[in-house]
């Protein structure tokens, strides 16, 4: 047996996996809440859209705290702290935890949208940012 081998071993039981069940939670709770199709690409324009807060002139995205690409690491556009990457693809923590998704979707989408992203749009991102 050698070291690759146990690498992929280590890899199949532990991170996909565990975050494979979370996000699949979370679609199964959006398609009850009545999504029927969800778009990575939809998910994409809405990541890199920018939102004006109103009577401030600030554009705020949510690239702007995640970075440009959700590969590689961000900045909190407030405190400056490191946010590790958000694609699942590179970051086998990422969506592990429905509360933790359910509860950064909430705060994040009010502070960028000013309002709580739909079902819809939810889906759409995790479906992104997973795949
Ligand atoms: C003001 C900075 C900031 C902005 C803007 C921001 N986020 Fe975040 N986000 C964070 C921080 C901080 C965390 C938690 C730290 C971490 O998980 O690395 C986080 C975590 C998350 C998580 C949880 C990921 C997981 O591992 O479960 C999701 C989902 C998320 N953000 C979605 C969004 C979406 C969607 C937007 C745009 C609508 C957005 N964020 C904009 C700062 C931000």
């Amino acid at each position: 047996m050698n070291a690759g081998y146990l690498v992929l071993v280590g890899a199949l039981l532990a991170g996909p996996a565990a975050s494979a069940d979370a996000v699949q939670q979370m679609l199964n709770e959006y398609r009850q809440q009545g999504v029927t199709t969800m778009s990575a690409q939809a998910g994409r324009e809405l990541w890199e859209r920018k939102f004006p807060k109103p009577g401030s002139g600030q554009l705020r995205s949510c690239t702007i705290c995640h970075g440009d690409r959700p590969e590689n690491p961000g900045k909190h556009a407030r405190t400056g702290k490191l946010i590790e990457p958000m694609a699942a693809s590179v970051n086998s923590k990422r969506f592990s935890d429905p509360r933790k998704i359910r509860k950064w979707f909430k705060r994040n989408c009010k502070w960028t949208l000013g309002r709580e992203c739909s079902a819809q749009e939810q889906a759409d991102i995790l479906v992104f940012l997973s795949s």
